[in-house]
């Protein structure tokens, strides 16, 4: 764990979409990286019960002492939960077995929505940037994401359907802001395993423009089966193949987000 500088404002940002296997997990392992690459402190928090952020940034789970879920039911400190990972800069508190267990356990306790905003008080000066991958679910345990974050990044696949379930995680969004959180805001939509080539992809692209408009970031992210192969390598992109599009196209997605999150900031001086 390490001190970011005194005047850092941290961005603590839920990686979220119900659907399964739109590149949430690829996401969040590629952007943090990309993050710390540029020399902004990052922490990934791992909050899927499969554990693929974890491992995909080679954390196995035998050897991790405390993980996510203890900190959530409240057993340990979260920070007692962080380890180093190979990329100077990316902290990572490891998903553990047990959180497949904690939801439900979560569903008894006090401050039920609010455990993992708890559990990170104090720590996120640490860092400038704090992602939190969620499970393919609305969930409690996303709840508890979105209640924690200042903001949702939402993957969304450029295939049939894609735009379906946008419904239900906006209202989501919309239903943790009124209750538990007032600051939570959209931080964009990003295509992700896009193919330019291929005319469904062209027109998930022109529907979410036009839809979302400047909240889909520019960077769209390729379709790479380099990026599949560095996860079950259990690298990322940046240590798998630093050249290749995967790599330019993550490294450019964390400059996007980097520039609002910058404006941002910008515009609450401005207005303090
Ligand atoms: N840009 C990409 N190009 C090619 N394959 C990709 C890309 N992004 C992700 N994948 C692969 O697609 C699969 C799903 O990606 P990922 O695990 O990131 O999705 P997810 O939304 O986190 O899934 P889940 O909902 O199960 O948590 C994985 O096998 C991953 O390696
Ligand atoms: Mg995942």
């Amino acid at each position: 764990m390490r001190r970011a500088p005194d005047s850092t404002v941290t961005r603590t940002i839920a990686i979220s979409n119900q659907k399964g296997g739109v590149g949430k997990t690829t996401t969040s392992v590629n952007l943090a990286a990309a993050l710390a690459r540029a020399g902004h402190p990052t922490l990934l928090v791992d909050l899927d019960p499969q554990g693929n952020a974890s491992s995909g940034l080679g954390c196995a789970r035998e050897t991790i002492a405390f993980g996510i879920a203890d900190a959530l039911l409240g057993l340990e400190p979260l920070g007692r939960t962080i380890v180093p990972t190979a990329q100077p800069g990316l902290d990572l508190s490891p998903a553990t077995r047990s959180l497949v267990g904690v939801e439900v356990e979560l569903v008894g306790m006090a401050n039920r929505e609010h455990r993992l905003s708890l559990a990170l008080a104090g720590l996120e000066k640490h860092y400038r940037y704090v992602l939190l991958d969620c499970p393919p679910s609305l969930g409690l345990i996303t709840i508890n994401a979105l209640t924690a974050a200042d903001s949702v990044l939402v993957p969304l696949q450029a295939e049939y359907y894609a735009m379906e379930g946008l419904g239900e995680l906006i209202r989501s969004i919309g239903a943790v802001r009124r209750s538990a959180n007032p600051r939570l805001v959209r931080e964009g939509i990003v295509l992700t395993m896009h193919d330019a080539r291929t005319n469904l992809c062209r027109d998930v692209e022109a529907q979410a423009r036009a839809v979302f408009g400047t909240e889909v970031f520019t960077t769209v992210i390729p379709r790479s089966v380099r990026l599949a192969e560095a996860s079950s390598h259990a690298k990322t992109i940046f240590e798998y193949e630093a050249n290749g599009r995967g790599a330019t196209a993550y490294s450019a997605l964390g400059a996007e987000l980097t520039a609002r999150v910058a404006a941002l900031r910008g515009r609450s001086v401005a207005a303090g």
